[in-house]
């Protein structure tokens, strides 16, 4: 087994680049897809999730070819409709060519797939989307089947602005026959990217990044070529590496509008951010001030940056107040950060942090991606060495975040045991 060992470091000073975003590269490769021709993705991060989508798309017919950080993806004949279990319980956006097979193909069956550590994460907004277009939908052993001869354009409302029923729904609505109102949709970035794409290949939507999304189906789409815009949240982690070590870095590659509430919460708690024309500069000048923090769907917090913040806050100056919203069970990093010296605690979906001089290094584990960086960060300037178990969740979704820290000036290693 892998692990990392962090040990207290210099404040971070240098220039880091942000990488392609996950949450943009997943719904955007489950796209392609859609095309009979071959699409051409770029800026794609180097992550184990998208082996998984690579893994996914070629088990249903396609044909991929990655390099550096291109793909090329043709899926001229698709060649199944189901998705194999092996690949969905490893990650949860599989689910998320579902709506591209049913659209293609009229049929598709997905394993149901399973909940994770942050939450059940259900899927029922997802197949309210897929009936309300005409789909027959069937629950049987685990597997979710969705059958239509035809997609029919329908008005849906999300009872919750879900980010992955809105790319599913959307994915589902290009090729329909009529017009499909999501109502409540998500506004996230990766959505916008995501309509950015479709559109690129001849679909009709208009309104992605507003909370109602009109798509007008149409009889095909083409391959196209795409580049995915930067990943937001990893742009934000390394924004609090810089703070938590009291540093100075530059981080290119960063559409920091993308980062406005982010941004504002650093510079409540007397962090300086200077926004470029294509990256981001963050330094400290001081005591990190504590500050409240309630995640909520964009362009709330991001409930992705909610355990980053909560270990800069653990060393903050004065008390902080950590609500969050949108899943019912993101603060298990918080247990390890109190056996590092932490002083929070938990009363249902807010924690209050009161701000400690320093923490200790200790054995630790990482019980999901943000969770994991989490603890990379408060590793950083705790005294001694942090060793940090079950890594694979945090090399699921970031980019080689070991060797950019190092290169910075962080004293991390990754060991295997
Ligand atoms: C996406 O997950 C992201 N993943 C998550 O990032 C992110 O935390 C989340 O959006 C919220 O921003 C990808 O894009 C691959 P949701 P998703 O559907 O689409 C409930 C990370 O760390 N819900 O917006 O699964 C759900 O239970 C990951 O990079 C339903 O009730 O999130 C949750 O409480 C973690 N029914 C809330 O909505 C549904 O059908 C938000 O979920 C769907 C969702």
């Amino acid at each position: 087994m892998a692990r990392l060992l962090v040990d207290k470091s210099p404040p971070l000073r240098g220039t880091v680049r942000i990488s392609g975003s996950k949450n943009s590269v997943l719904p955007i490769l489950a796209a392609t897809l859609l095309a009979e021709e071959k699409s051409i993705i770029e800026e794609i991060p180097r992550l184990q999730d998208v082996s998984i989508m690579q893994a996914l798309l070629e088990s249903v017919g396609a044909k991929t070819y990655w390099n550096e950080n291109t793909m090329e993806i043709n899926v001229n004949t698709l060649t199944q409709y189901e998705a194999p279990y092996e690949l969905v319980r490893q990650m949860r956006a599989s689910f998320l060519i579902m709506g591209p097979l049913l659209a293609r193909l009229g049929r598709t069956r997905i394993p149901l797939p399973g909940g994770c550590a942050i939450g059940s994460r259900p899927v029922d907004l997802h197949l309210k989307g897929f009936a309300a277009l005409g789909a027959e939908i069937t629950q049987e052993r685990g597997y979710v089947q969705a059958k239509a001869d035809k997609l029919i354009g329908a008005k849906v409302y999300l009872d919750f602005p879900s980010v992955g029923a809105t790319e599913n729904i959307m994915m589902a609505g290009v090729l329909a026959e009529g017009q499909t109102v999501i109502e409540n949709a998500a506004v996230e970035p990766e959505v916008v990217d995501l309509a950015n794409y479709l559109n690129a290949m001849g679909a009709l939507i208009r309104g992605a990044g507003t909370d109602t999304i009109k798509i007008v189906g149409v009889p095909s789409l083409r391959g196209v070529t795409h580049s995915i815009i930067p990943d937001r949240i990893e742009a934000g982690t390394f924004m609090a590496a810089a703070a938590i070590t009291g540093g100075d870095l530059y981080l290119e590659n960063v559409l920091s509008i993308h980062l406005n509430p982010v941004i504002a919460k650093f510079k409540e708690a007397n962090i300086q951010v200077e926004e470029t024309e294509n990256g981001l500069h963050i330094f400290s000048q001081g005591d990190i001030q504590g500050t409240d923090i309630k995640t909520l769907p964009y362009p709330g917090f991001p409930t992705d940056m909610q355990a980053q913040l909560m270990s800069l806050m653990s060393i903050a100056k004065g008390n902080s107040v950590i609500t969050e919203t949108i899943f019912e069970n993101r603060f298990m990093h918080v247990a390890e950060l109190n056996r590092m010296g932490a002083d929070i605690k938990i009363e249902g979906r807010t924690a209050i942090i009161n701000g400690v001089p320093i923490l200790t290094g200790t054995q630790v584990r990482a019980s999901d991606l943000r969770a994991g960086a989490a603890l990379i960060l408060a590793g950083l300037i705790a005294e001694g060495t942090t060793e940090i178990q079950d890594i694979y969740h945090i090399e699921r979704g970031y980019d080689n975040i070991e060797e950019k820290l190092r290169k910075v000036g962080a004293r991390i290693q990754r060991i295997d045991i």
